[in-house]
């Protein structure tokens, strides 16, 4: 007889999850572990701690990994600015790899010989978990429920949930309104209604901000205090990277800031309809931008600013512990050495405006240069000759193109020639 092979499955709690840990003891006969990340979703953890065991887990890990989320995987992103195709946050992107990690570890402390999870066989977490999985322990099996069971319709899932005395809770009779995904940096949501790109969210649906017509209607001030490149300090109290995020959280929600509607692209080569909310992570990317308009070089600005939609990118695919995307964060960290000093912004009814910032010793800004007076270390003479020189081969080039082709000029305008 065959040892019962271990499997560490990262177990949500929800239906869904239930429904593969039950699966994977019947199908695979497995022992399966389970493992529940607390990164700030909101959900109270120990019922799924319960309700494994009522699954007959006995291996029950339940990890609050909210400070570690923040620090070691929002901070580093944040630092690079980063946006996917100009709006998504990447709030579910950045979070998987801290959890194919942590399978990974546990699956070495329990001597597991493959991990599993729930995401299915369309999307882009898939990715996350299992190019994660390869980079970190090539000897772990990876078992994906979704790509592998017989299961048509939600109807068959619940069939089996009742078959497998799995408890139904909340009446989910049908397809619930829409998938969500929460935890410490967003909230996002998917499928359901929002599948037709033409219809409106219900105004119900958001969890983390209030409507704008909701919001108050004087602004609230915030002063965000860096340090090479993080949040550390908000309004003078010095937080942790949790800390800030939570309470720029609770301020942005209130001012509804951070709501997201849009259509991305899929790694797998599908469009999709998502809406997100990300209130703190949506000033902390402004306030962040502003500290480093005072205190980077132009060049290192806009080199970052270049390779930032590739990065967003690897983040976005799943190469968050590919070789390549450790290669630009070394890069995106040395540049942060100078990103210390302070924002300072208002909230107001969705809007993040900055309305100051300031660095003592990393501010490449001089007033003394800038003023319209005059000012030291600059001769106005000077841009003469620098835009003379900048204009040298625009010049050569009309010139050429009107000896060879004189392509027309444009006809004047009709109000010229009367
Ligand atoms: N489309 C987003 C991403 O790929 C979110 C995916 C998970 N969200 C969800 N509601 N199931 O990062």
């Amino acid at each position: 007889m065959s040892p019962r092979s271990r499997i560490v499955l990262a177990y949500s709690g929800g239906l869904d999850t239930s429904i593969i840990l039950r699966w994977l003891q019947q199908e695979h006969n497995a022992e399966v572990v389970a493992f529940t990340a607390d990164i700030g979703q909101g959900a109270e953890l120990e019922s799924a701690r319960a309700r494994a065991q009522a699954l007959g887990v006995k291996l029950v890990f339940v990890e609050d990994l909210c400070e570690e989320f923040v620090r070691e995987y929002v901070y580093p992103m944040f630092r690079a600015n980063a946006l996917y195709e100009g709006e998504y946050l990447l709030g579910t992107a950045i979070a998987r790899p801290l959890i194919a990690k942590r399978l990974a570890g546990i699956a070495r402390e329990t001597e597991a010989v493959a991990v599993a999870h729930g995401a299915t066989g369309k999307g882009n977490d898939q990715l996350r978990f299992e190019l994660g999985i390869a980079a970190l322990d090539p000897t772990l099996k990876v078992i994906a429920p979704w790509r592998e069971w017989q299961f048509q319709s939600r109807q068959e899932l619940l069939a089996y949930a009742r078959q497998h005395g799995i408890d139904i809770a909340g009446g989910t009779d049908g397809a619930p309104p829409c998938s969500i995904d929460a935890n410490l940096l967003h909230v996002s949501y998917e499928g359901g209604i929002l599948e037709d790109p033409w219809t409106a969210p219900e105004a119900t649906m958001w969890q983390r901000t209030v409507a704008l017509e909701k919001a108050p209607a004087t602004p609230e001030e915030l002063l965000l205090e860096f340090h090479r490149g993080d949040a550390v300090a908000l309004n003078g109290n010095t937080l942790r990277p949790a800390e800030v995020l939570t309470e720029l959280n609770r301020l942005g929600g209130m001012h509804g800031i951070g709501r997201v509607d849009l259509v991305e692209n899929r790694y797998i080569g599908m469009k999709s309809r998502g809406c997100y909310e990300t209130p703190g992570g949506t000033i902390l990317l402004k306030a962040h931008r502003a500290m480093e308009s005072l205190t980077l070089d132009r060049e290192v600005a806009h080199l970052k600013d270049g390779l930032m939609p590739r990065y967003a990118e690897l983040i976005y695919n799943g190469y968050w512990w590919s070789p390549e995307r450790q290669a630009l964060q070394q890069l995106i960290d040395a540049t942060q050495h100078s990103v210390s000093g302070e924002v300072r912004l208002q909230l107001y009814r969705g809007n993040v405006i900055v309305s100051g910032r300031r660095s003592p010793e990393h501010s490449l800004y001089r007033q003394d240069i800038a003023t319209f007076e005059a000012g030291a270390d600059y001769d106005q003479q000077d841009a003469g000759g620098f835009i003379n020189l900048q204009a040298l081969r625009l010049r050569l080039n009309r010139q050429l193109r009107l000896s060879v082709t004189a392509p027309p000029m444009p006809p004047p305008h009709p109000d010229v020639t009367r």
